[in-house]
């Protein structure tokens, strides 16, 4: 039986009040922190790095899953390890090397994974397979929260999660961007078993029943 994840994008938390948002939301059942990092030059916006990564830390036991959406992406790895990441994502297009780069995220105790953009063709598993836990497609352009779903996305869960079942490894099969509880169980039919949602959870009052009513949609 699959297990399903729901993980919440704090990038539509109240930064103000970030370290009781974090807690407010595992307390609602939430099974992963999703945290975007954006630099202003790989993507349009700017947000949050290292140190608010360690300053959440201790307010939360669940894994906290790193999108760095930034380029150069090496240096900031050793960083975010230590600030306390356990799941570290990059966008391969990003990384002059991208073996090196799932190497590295690697020897510093995290779960490596790439990222798929709507435009990004999915060949980069190519030859690297044994290096990923985790395959991130992206259901909009990466930079904003609030963006609608693009419907290619099924698509190319599909394609990786026959990826992942002929590798025969546990990879996690995550989808980012425009998540809402009318459209989660397109994403899980078509192959998905992690789901990243921002504003659909954070930008309601109801975490607990946003979050139990995605649930409900994944066990029907
Ligand atoms: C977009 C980010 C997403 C974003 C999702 O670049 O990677 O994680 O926060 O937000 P929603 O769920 O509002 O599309
Ligand atoms: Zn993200």
């Amino acid at each position: 039986m699959t297990t399903f994840r729901i993980a919440p994008s704090i990038l539509s938390a109240d930064f103000a009040r970030l370290g009781e948002e974090v807690r407010n939301v595992v307390a609602a059942g939430a099974d992963i922190i999703h945290f975007d990092v954006m630099d202003n030059h790989y993507v349009p916006n700017l947000t949050i790095g290292p140190l608010v990564c360690a300053a959440i830390r201790p307010h939360v036991q669940v894994p906290i899953d790193v999108h760095l959406m930034v380029k150069p992406v090496d240096r900031l790895i050793p960083d975010f390890a230590k600030a306390g990441a356990n799941i570290i994502t990059f966008h391969p297009e990003a990384s002059e090397h991208i073996d090196r780069t799932l190497q590295l995220i690697r020897d510093n105790g995290c779960k490596a994974g790439l990222v798929f953009n709507p435009g990004t063709p999915m060949h980069y598993l190519d030859h690297v397979m044994d290096k990923i836990d985790m395959i991130l497609i992206m259901s909009v352009n990466p930079g904003f929260g609030g963006q609608s779903f693009i419907p290619e996305a099924l698509t190319k869960i599909a394609y990786a999660r026959k990826k992942i079942d002929e590798s025969g490894r546990d990879i996690m099969l995550e989808v980012d961007g425009g998540i809402k509880i009318d459209n989660i169980a397109a994403a899980a039919a078509a192959g998905a078993d992690t789901f990243v949602a921002g504003s659909a959870i954070f930008g309601q009052p109801d975490y607990k029943g946003v979050i139990d009513a995605m649930r409900a949609q994944l066990a029907t």
